[in-house]
């Protein structure tokens, strides 16, 4: 079985090359399920009901997000939606579990591939240098304990990279594979460690990388040259697509492989063209 991982994507950039390129990719790589981190998918800050519906429609199967989950507010109405209704879209937005009982929303989906292997997402947010929410470890647990797909994986949401590869070493020989995401810069640590499980500690943004991890550069160098309010506008150019391929025995759920992509239009024609 083979799963690819889409790191957050950016803005109209991000969700056009996603739109381009994830078909051939799709294809050329027989790939059998498709999840992204879409939190940064309006223009930066959030997700809405739509953007999400347009997600779905490039080919991604589950979308999970972070920390800016709530910049727009018709999220919460779409959460609402799935409340009594497994089988609404909206079900296959995640906000991270271990946010406080009673948000809105979901962290966890299970669902089946279209060749019927089950499956679980679990999107879960880290606690240091970001917000206060509950422990990730032990909700990893916790979810984990009550998961009967064999194949799970986790979108870890997270600003260190401590926290990440301890949460990867945590659910080693336990889940698929343990993906960081939030920092929009992808690490070149993936590999497999001991029990089975596939690890990155950043996966990296998908969007404009002429720029400071999405946003116009011009904008944030002010920020830190002046220190004062400045409005954040999404840039545009140099555009790529951010991703880990994950090999795995749908039986066991255990990874045998982890391939780091970072693609531009032109290395993709080149890739499809040779396979
Ligand atoms: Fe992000
Ligand atoms: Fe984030």
């Amino acid at each position: 079985m083979r799963i690819i991982f889409i790191g957050d994507i950016f803005g109209k950039p991000g969700r056009h090359i996603v739109r381009e390129l994830l078909p051939d990719l799709v294809r050329a790589r027989s790939i059998d399920l498709v999840i992204a981190n879409g939190e940064n998918s309006a223009a930066g800050f959030g997700i809405t009901p739509a953007l999400a519906e347009e997600l779905f429609d490039y080919g991604i199967d589950v979308i999970t997000t972070g920390n800016h989950v709530w910049d727009k507010r018709e999220i919460i109405e779409y959460f609402h939606m799935a409340d009594d209704n497994p089988y609404s879209p909206a079900r296959r937005v995640l906000r991270p579990a271990n946010y406080p009982d009673g948000t809105p929303g979901w962290g966890v989906y299970e669902g089946r591939t279209r060749s019927g292997i089950p499956y679980a997402v679990i999107n879960l947010q880290g606690r240091v240098f970001m917000g206060t929410n509950e422990d990730p470890f032990r909700y990893a647990d916790d979810l984990i304990s009550r998961t009967t797909s064999k194949v799970i994986l986790v979108d870890f949401h997270a600003e260190a990279t401590s926290e990440k590869i301890a949460l990867g070493w945590h659910l080693d020989g336990r889940v698929t594979a343990v993906l960081g995401t939030h920092t929009h810069i992808p690490t070149a640590d993936e590999r497999v460690l001991p029990g089975g499980t596939a690890y990155q500690t950043d996966v990296g943004m998908t969007g404009p990388y002429d720029s400071v991890i999405g946003v116009a550069k011009e904008c944030i160098l002010q920020k830190f040259l002046t220190n004062m309010p400045v409005r954040f506008e999404p840039a545009s150019g140099d555009v790529r697509l951010c991703a880990a391929i994950i090999d795995c025995d749908p039986e066991t759920g255990r990874a045998h492989q982890i391939e780091r992509l970072m693609v531009d239009e032109r290395v993709m024609q080149h890739e499809v063209s040779h396979k």
